[in-house]
């Protein structure tokens, strides 16, 4: 079975397992974990930031970063598809009591365009714009990564409206890679920045939140309060030094693999996939009526041994990810072009 459902389904090397094993541990609540301790050091560094806190969870991260942001009653603005206002349960309004205003964009970015009129006076009747969020690179919007002067543009807008700046950066080493950008440059925009190492980084689980002094500090009481503060956590620590140091260059044969598939499955009638779209690990497939469903066709390719998932009536995705190889990118590209085949 190719796998194609999400980076999250990367599984730990024998090496990255050794580094667990041997990693050296103690209370991570008292901050005697001298591996996460470790980690969080090396992630200020990375991004250039004061402080850092070892999450459990992408979702745990960026929701610790509202709440250590705002009050219930405040309002985060952020575009429609972005992962922590749709696909993390419900969390900022049951976490933090916050509302969400949606914003569209394109490909899951936005643009100035997008934000003009969209903070709200300071009035009583209204929410209290606090938090613009972004992610990059974008998932379900698209798979694209922000170019860096866009995202100097939008923070800009967001600082000159007195808002804070939140980026989910759950693929940010993608976008790194993608446009050539340091994480440094990148997280110097924002005032938080959320990084997953469970996704193509290949981590069994594990976020960073990085920021300054103050902010981190409140965001650590937020892990406690969702129940997130661990104790010999530095086992998981240890896995996301290694993926740092060992998995980031490997990230854009997963960009070529991506890349290389939608090219070969674009020439398939019934399926479009804008080339120019295809920046990241992440391909969209939009799927003709005529030849059914994405489910429909999600199922026709797992019958033969592909695995996507369906996201939208007509749309596929494809994540690839350092467990899938260019041969298997080649055998994929195959089943897509069987399983039409046969449908049409
Ligand atoms: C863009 C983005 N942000 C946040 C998350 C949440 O990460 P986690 O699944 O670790 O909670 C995901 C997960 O896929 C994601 O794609």
């Amino acid at each position: 079975m190719i796998d194609l459902r999400s980076d999250t389904f990367t599984k730990p090397t024998l090496a990255m397992r050794q580094a667990m094993f041997d990693a050296e541990v103690g209370d991570d609540m008292v901050g005697e974990d001298p591996t996460v301790n470790r980690l969080e050091a090396y992630c200020c560094e990375l991004f250039g930031k004061q402080a850092a806190v070892f999450c459990c969870s992408g979702t745990q991260s960026n929701q610790a970063a509202l709440w250590a942001h705002c009050r219930p009653g405040d309002e985060i603005l952020i575009e429609s598809h972005g992962h922590l206002a749709n696909y993390e349960g419900g969390a900022p309004a049951a976490l933090t009591g916050v509302s969400v205003q949606y914003i569209q964009g394109v490909g899951g970015m936005l643009d100035l365009e997008h934000l003009k009129g969209r903070k709200r006076p300071p009035e009583q009747h209204f929410p209290q714009s606090k938090v613009l969020c972004l992610e990059n690179t974008t998932n379900i919007g698209g798979g694209r990564a922000y170019p860096l002067e866009q995202l100097q543009r939008v923070t800009e807008w967001g600082r000159s409206n007195d808002l804070i700046c939140h980026l989910d950066g759950a693929r940010i080493f993608n976008a790194c890679t993608a446009r050539n950008y340091s994480p440094a440059q990148v997280a110097e925009l924002f005032d938080t920045v959320s990084i997953c190492f469970s996704k193509g980084l290949g981590c069994p689980m594990g976020s960073m939140l990085v920021g300054n002094e103050a902010v981190i500090q409140r965001a650590r009481r937020a892990r406690k309060l969702f129940g997130g503060a661990l104790r010999q956590s530095g086992i998981v620590a240890a896995a996301a030094l290694y993926a740092l140091e060992n998995h980031q260059d490997q990230l854009a044969d997963d960009h070529r693999n991506a890349y290389r598939f939608a090219e070969q499955i674009s020439q398939v009638p019934g399926l479009t996939v804008p080339m120019d779209e295809v920046e990241t690990n992440i391909v969209f497939i939009k799927v003709s009526e005529e030849l059914g469903t994405a489910e429909e066709i999600a199922n026709r390719f797992a019958a033969l041994g592909l695995k996507m998932y369906d996201i939208g009536p007509q749309r596929i995705r494809a994540v690839f990810h350092r467990d899938i190889d260019a041969e298997m990118t080649e055998q994929a590209a195959k089943i897509v072009q069987q399983a039409i085949a046969a449908a049409v």
